[in-house]
């Protein structure tokens, strides 16, 4: 019956207009015309995105809710795409011969929530990323939006940081080559938003350590000696991904701690003529090294843990 409506529909069009290129009109037949091209059996099979949350009908606001088109919601008016039999390109392509920002504005009109308010500024917006570089919006399960598939889709561009986590110590994201259990398992998401932050690197918080203090709440203190570097910013000793020295450290003690307190004789400050117990070079340099004293690098709450040693 469908494909009777489709031969009728190509037969007012050629008497009508012959040779001319039709204008851009609605087909007025989607999903369903469409369909019986682009079926299960069809090249270009489509017919998957009836099962996701977008299909649903009974929602005005999806594209496939009363009077939104529904294929056209996205595809753009293609009733010269179903008249030519698919010769014709449909009304809209999302393919780089479209600005980003057009098949972005696709999106947009219904989807400017909360969590996409920071997107006209964001990173990904003004490097020309589209929703659809990240989204399958034609999957069941759109793979960006499952803690274990969601970080092969940025590793597609981000393949620094795809061997960041593949480090000796590492936070625990899946990786193609990792097995974790799904203890503890987090998410790209986790720490960044894609779609736009106040914060920095996209950042779900303001600062890198508010961010920390998601999870690692006992960093925050306040303590009663502070250590100033992790006050001010925990990626003064730590990668915030994967690094290949313990704890997920940027260099090892003693040369970690040796980066701001340079002095060869200890206690190691500018200006120590002294040498104050212990001055024992291996005590400095093997095991922890400086942190087999200094083992409250973070802080301390011991009334006599000034020098973080307790
Ligand atoms: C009579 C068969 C037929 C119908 C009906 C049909 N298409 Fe197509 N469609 C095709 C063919 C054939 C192609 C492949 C064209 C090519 O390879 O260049 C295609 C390609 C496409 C593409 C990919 C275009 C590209 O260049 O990337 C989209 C999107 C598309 N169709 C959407 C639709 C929508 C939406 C409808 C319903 C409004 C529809 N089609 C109806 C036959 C059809
Ligand atoms: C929410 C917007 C949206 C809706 C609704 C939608 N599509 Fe698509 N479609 C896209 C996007 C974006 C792409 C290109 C990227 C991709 O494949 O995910 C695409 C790709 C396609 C392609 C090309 C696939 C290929 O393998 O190259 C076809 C054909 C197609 N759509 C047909 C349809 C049909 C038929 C419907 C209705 C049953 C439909 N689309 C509904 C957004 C949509
Ligand atoms: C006509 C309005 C409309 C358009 C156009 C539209 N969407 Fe949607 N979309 C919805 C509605 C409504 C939902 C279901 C409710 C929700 O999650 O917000 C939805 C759901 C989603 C979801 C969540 C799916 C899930 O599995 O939970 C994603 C992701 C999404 N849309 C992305 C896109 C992208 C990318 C585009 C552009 C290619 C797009 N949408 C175009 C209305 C639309
Ligand atoms: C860089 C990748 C990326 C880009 C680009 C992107 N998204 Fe997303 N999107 C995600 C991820 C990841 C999630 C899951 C968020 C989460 O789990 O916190 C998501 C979630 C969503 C959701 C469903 C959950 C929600 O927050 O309501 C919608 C709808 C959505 N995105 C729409 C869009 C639209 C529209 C655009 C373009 C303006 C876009 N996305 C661009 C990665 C992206
Ligand atoms: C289509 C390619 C692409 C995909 C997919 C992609 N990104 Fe990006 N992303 C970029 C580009 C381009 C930049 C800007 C250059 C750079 O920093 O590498 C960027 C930058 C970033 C930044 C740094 C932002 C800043 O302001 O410094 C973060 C964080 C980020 N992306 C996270 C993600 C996450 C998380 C995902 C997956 C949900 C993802 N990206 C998926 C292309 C992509
Ligand atoms: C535990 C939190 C956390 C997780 C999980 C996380 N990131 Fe990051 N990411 C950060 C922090 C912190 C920065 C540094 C931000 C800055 O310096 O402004 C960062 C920076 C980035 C940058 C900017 C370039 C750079 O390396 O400084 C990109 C791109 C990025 N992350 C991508 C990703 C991707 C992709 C994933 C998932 C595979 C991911 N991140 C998971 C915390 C995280
Ligand atoms: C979303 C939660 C989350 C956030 C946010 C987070 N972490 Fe973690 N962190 C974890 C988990 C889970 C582990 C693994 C714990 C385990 O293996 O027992 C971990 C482990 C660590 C480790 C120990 C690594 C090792 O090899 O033992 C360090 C150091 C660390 N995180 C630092 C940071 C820093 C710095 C930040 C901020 C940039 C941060 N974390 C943000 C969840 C988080
Ligand atoms: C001055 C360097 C330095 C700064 C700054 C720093 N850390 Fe650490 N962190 C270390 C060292 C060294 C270790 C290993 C401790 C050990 O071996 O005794 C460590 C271990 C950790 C661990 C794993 C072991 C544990 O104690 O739970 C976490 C988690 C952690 N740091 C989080 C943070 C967070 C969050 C911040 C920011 C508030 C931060 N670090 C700032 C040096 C630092
Ligand atoms: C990014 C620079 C930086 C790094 C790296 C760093 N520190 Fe510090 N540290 C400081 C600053 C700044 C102070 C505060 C100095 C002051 O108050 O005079 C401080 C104070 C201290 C104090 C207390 C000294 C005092 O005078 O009260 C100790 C002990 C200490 N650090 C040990 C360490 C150890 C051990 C490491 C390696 C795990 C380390 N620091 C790494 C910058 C750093
Ligand atoms: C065997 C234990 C031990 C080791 C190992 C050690 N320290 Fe100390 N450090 C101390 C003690 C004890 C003090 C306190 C001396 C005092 O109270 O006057 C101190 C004091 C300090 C101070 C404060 C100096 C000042 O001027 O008040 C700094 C900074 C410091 N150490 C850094 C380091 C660094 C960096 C390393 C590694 C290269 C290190 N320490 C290794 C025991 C140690």
């Amino acid at each position: 019956m469908l494909l009777a409506g489709l031969l009728a529909l190509t037969a007012t069009c050629l008497a009508a207009d012959e040779g001319a290129a039709p204008p851009a009109e609605y087909s007025g037949m989607a999903p369903k015309i469409c369909l019986n091209c682009h079926g299960e059996k069809g090249a270009l099979p489509a017919h998957e995105i009836l099962m996701t949350p977008m299909a649903l009908t009974g929602d005005p606001n999806t594209p496939f809710g009363e009077g939104n088109h529904a294929c056209e919601g996205c595809h753009g008016p293609s009733k010269a795409h179903v008249m030519s039999m698919g010769r014709e390109a449909p009304g809209f392509l999302f393919d780089e011969t479209t600005a980003s920002e057009d098949q972005n504005a696709i999106c947009l009109d219904c989807h400017q929530q909360e969590t996409r308010f920071h997107w006209p500024g964001s990173t990904h917006n003004i490097e020309g990323v589209t929703c659809v570089s990240c989204h399958s919006v034609h999957q069941p399960d759109d793979p960006v939006l499952a803690l274990e598939t969601q970080p092969q889709v940025c590793f597609q561009c981000h393949k620094e940081q795809r061997a960041q986590f593949l480090r000796q110590s590492r936070h625990p994201v899946q990786t193609s080559s990792n097995a974790y259990s799904h203890t503890g398992l987090l998410a790209c998401t986790d720490c960044h938003n894609p779609h736009g932050s106040d914060g920095p690197g996209l950042l779900r918080r303001n600062t890198i350590n508010e961010q920390c203090y998601d999870c690692h709440a006992e960093k925050r203190g306040p303590y009663l000696w502070e250590h100033q570097p992790a006050r001010e910013d925990c990626t003064n000793c730590h990668t915030p991904h994967g690094s290949n020295h313990p704890n997920m450290l940027v260099a090892r003690s003693p040369w970690l701690c040796q980066q701001c307190h340079a002095a060869p004789f200890h206690p190691s400050s500018a200006y120590s003529g002294v040498d104050v117990p212990p001055n024992d070079f291996d005590q400095r340099v093997v095991g922890k090294a400086c942190m087999n004293c200094h083992n409250q690098v973070h802080g301390s709450n011991h009334p006599s843990g000034i020098r973080l040693t307790r």
